[in-house]
């Protein structure tokens, strides 16, 4: 979800005879399935591209905590209480390590901070939308999550090292936000009718929002070509949104709920379920601000970050106090 939104400035593929040698080296490097490290030279655009990508990653998976930590002290019992502050935490932690992975092409933290609080760098534009329910908790981690994974199991075999890496850990715990919610909303839809209700209300308004996770239409996604040569983007938008309904639709029907497509059918030809028109105009109004909980949600993370100074004061205080203490030992 998060490569599509990335803009490069690169308008066109070069020919490997157009590139410099060292560029040339670098695409080969690519080609041949080696990857980029820090410390490697590689062309300023995809560099540019990686910040912008990784950082867009970071901020999503910290701004995603929002929705679902308001529902912490709700949660039913204390089993999913305990099941859905592990997967909290987790987000945060993917946020550290997305963070540092991008700290390695020479951005610091505290830009990216102030990009994302300034409100100049994007994150993942389903966080924009509220938790309504509990029922929203289940659906979050089956389909929220789930599209995650569909995007981020490809980038463990991505061209830049500290990112592939990064990916491989948080892959395996997305796993889990996938199952618990599966499991959460199975629950749901094994209970009373108003509990049945509450699930398929929840995937009314969460099926739509989670198809365009995977961004724009392949034809309209301007820098994909230039991704995918980078090997930063392995599989276009529309491949991994279509994998994604076909495992979803099985998984739907396990749980007695309907999808809220009318067009939704398996093809027999294609071997895939063909779907109804998704409507981008709403993801457009999203991007630029106008979803239902933007607004909110930036406001939160900037309170969040206030309120944590005397955090990051103390830590930075008692690290000063360990350097004079080691230096007065010496
Ligand atoms: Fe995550
Ligand atoms: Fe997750």
């Amino acid at each position: 979800m998060y490569a599509q939104m990335v803009k490069t400035g690169v308008d066109k593929l070069q020919s490997l005879d157009e590139m410099s040698a060292r560029e040339r080296a670098f695409q080969e490097r690519i080609d041949a399935d080696k990857r980029i490290e820090p410390k490697d030279w590689m062309p300023d655009s995809y560099r540019k591209t990686l910040i912008r990508q990784i950082s867009q990653h970071a901020h999503s998976e910290i701004v995603g905590m929002l929705p679902e930590g308001n529902w912490i002290t709700r949660a039913p019992t204390l089993k999913r209480k305990a099941i859905l502050m592990a997967k909290v935490q987790d987000e945060g932690g993917h946020g550290l390590y997305l963070y540092s992975a991008a700290e390695t092409l020479g951005i610091t933290r505290d830009q990216m901070f102030e990009a994302l609080h300034s409100g100049r760098a994007k994150y993942s534009s389903i966080f924009n939308y509220p938790a309504l329910t509990w029922a929203d908790i289940g659906t979050i981690g089956w389909l929220v999550d789930g599209a995650a994974i569909m995007n981020q199991v490809p980038l463990q075999r991505c061209s830049y090292g500290p990112y592939a890496r990064a990916m491989v850990r948080v892959c395996k715990e997305e796993s889990f936000h996938q199952r618990q919610g599966y499991d959460s909303l199975l629950a749901l839809s094994r209970g009373t009718d108003e509990q049945k209700r509450m699930a398929q209300d929840a995937l009314n308004r969460w099926w739509w929002p989670s198809l365009m996770m995977f961004g724009p239409p392949d034809g309209e996604s301007v820098h994909s070509a230039q991704s995918m040569r980078w090997k930063i983007k392995l599989f276009s938008n529309d491949e991994l949104r279509q994998r994604f309904i076909d495992l979803s639709v099985p998984q739907a029907e396990v749980l007695g709920l309907k999808i809220p497509d009318k067009d939704l059918k398996w093809n027999d030809e294609r071997g895939h379920y063909d779907f109804g028109e998704i409507d981008w105009s709403e993801l457009y109004e999203v991007v630029k601000g106008n979803g239902p909980c933007n607004r909110e949600r930036l406001s939160e993370r900037i309170r969040a970050w206030n309120e944590g100074s005397w955090v990051r004061d103390a830590a930075l205080a008692h690290a000063e106090k360990n350097i004079h203490r080691a230096s007065a030992n010496n």
